[in-house]
């Protein structure tokens, strides 16, 4: 079968030969994969450089897609930590981490946009005490993550939601998703008054962030949990002593680890179904397996989310 193989970290995965897959213990199949999404997570993969990675080259991208199993019922998946991910014409999954789709969905919609809603959709479900009419604020909002979460903590009974990022002009398009305000990450100060920020941008903007924000609160002492979801502007944050002692702050992360293996797969039908009834604007780009290399290289420009499609015959 043809597969997308990392040969080295330093280079893009190549559209190459590669065995074909074997199950190898109960409950795993073989299946045929219909679509797996470029996430930023498949590249840290790629690179080797996520929190989770212990492959070595050569191995094969992809941490979840959709899939057709020997019944021939379509199923979203996610894997393990392993060398042979969805970026192949075949792959082996686990049935315990799938769930069975509903029949005439869009495999590329789904395999775009379950790995970036899950993220907000777990993290207010399963990490923190989050509650109907709380007030949101969404860090690196105009990503798919960010997008997602937007629609995710509406869905939840957000009274606010706050979207802000670096790009004036793709906030612009945020309150078509729900967003109640936008603001740059310049113009926090407006946006002090959450309870909850999700942030998926870590780095030195994090830093300012929650310095600015913490500033301008009208109530230090009323609480505000600040998740930590993804790090797109660097891995560390120069976080003051004084932001954890001068006002009622609490940092938690959420990912992998931080919420059990278990947690994240019983979350998976809700939210497999609530895409499927269309109940998230997902932008996505399917590309051919065969052009991956060329995908993975391309200038990002929008927020499509590139989801390769294996040919099957
Ligand atoms: N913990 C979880 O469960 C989980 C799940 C999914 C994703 N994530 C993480 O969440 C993060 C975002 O994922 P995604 O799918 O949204 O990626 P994405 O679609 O590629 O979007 C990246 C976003 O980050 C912004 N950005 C990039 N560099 C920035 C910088 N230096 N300062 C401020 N903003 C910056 C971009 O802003 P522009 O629009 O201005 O370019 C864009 O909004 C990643 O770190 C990913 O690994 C975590």
């Amino acid at each position: 079968m043809h597969a997308a193989v990392v040969t080295s970290f330093d280079t893009p995965p190549r559209y190459l030969e590669h065995p074909e897959p074997v199950a190898r213990s109960k409950g795993e199949v073989v299946v045929e994969v219909l679509a797996a999404g470029l996430h930023p997570r498949v590249r840290s993969q790629a690179n080797g450089s996520h929190y989770t990675s212990t492959d070595e080259p050569p191995l094969v991208p992809g941490i979840d897609g959709v899939v057709r199993d020997p019944t021939g019922r379509l199923r979203y998946t996610v894997l393990d930590d392993t060398a042979l991910g969805t970026m192949a014409e075949r792959t082996v999954i686990d049935l315990d981490r799938s769930v069975v789709l509903p029949k005439g969905i869009d495999p590329v919609q789904i395999a775009a946009a379950m790995n970036p809603a899950m993220s907000a959709w777990i993290a207010l479900r399963r990490r923190v005490d989050f509650r109907r009419r709380q007030r949101v604020l969404i860090l690196g909002a105009t990503g798919n993550a960010g997008r997602m979460a937007i629609q995710v903590a509406k869905r939840l009974g957000a009274s606010q939601v706050i979207a802000a990022g670096r790009n004036p002009a793709r906030l612009a398009e945020l309150a078509g998703l729900g967003a109640d305000q936008s603001c740059t990450l310049d113009e926090l100060a407006e946006a002090a008054d959450v309870d909850v920020v999700i942030d998926c941008v870590w780095g030195q903007p994090t830093a300012r962030a929650m310095a600015d924000i913490l500033t301008a609160r009208r109530d230090r002492g009323a609480p505000l949990t600040w998740i930590e979801m993804g790090s797109v502007a660097g891995p560390e944050a120069p976080i003051p002593s004084a932001a954890l002692r001068s006002a009622r702050l609490q940092i938690v992360g959420s990912g992998i680890g931080s919420v059990p293996g278990r947690d994240f797969v019983k979350e998976l039908p809700k939210l497999a179904s609530a895409v499927a009834d269309g109940g998230f604007d997902v932008r996505a780009r399917a590309v051919p397996l065969v052009e991956v290399q060329h995908a993975w290289t391309a200038p990002a420009g929008t927020s499509e989310r590139i989801v390769v499609v294996p040919e099957q015959g």
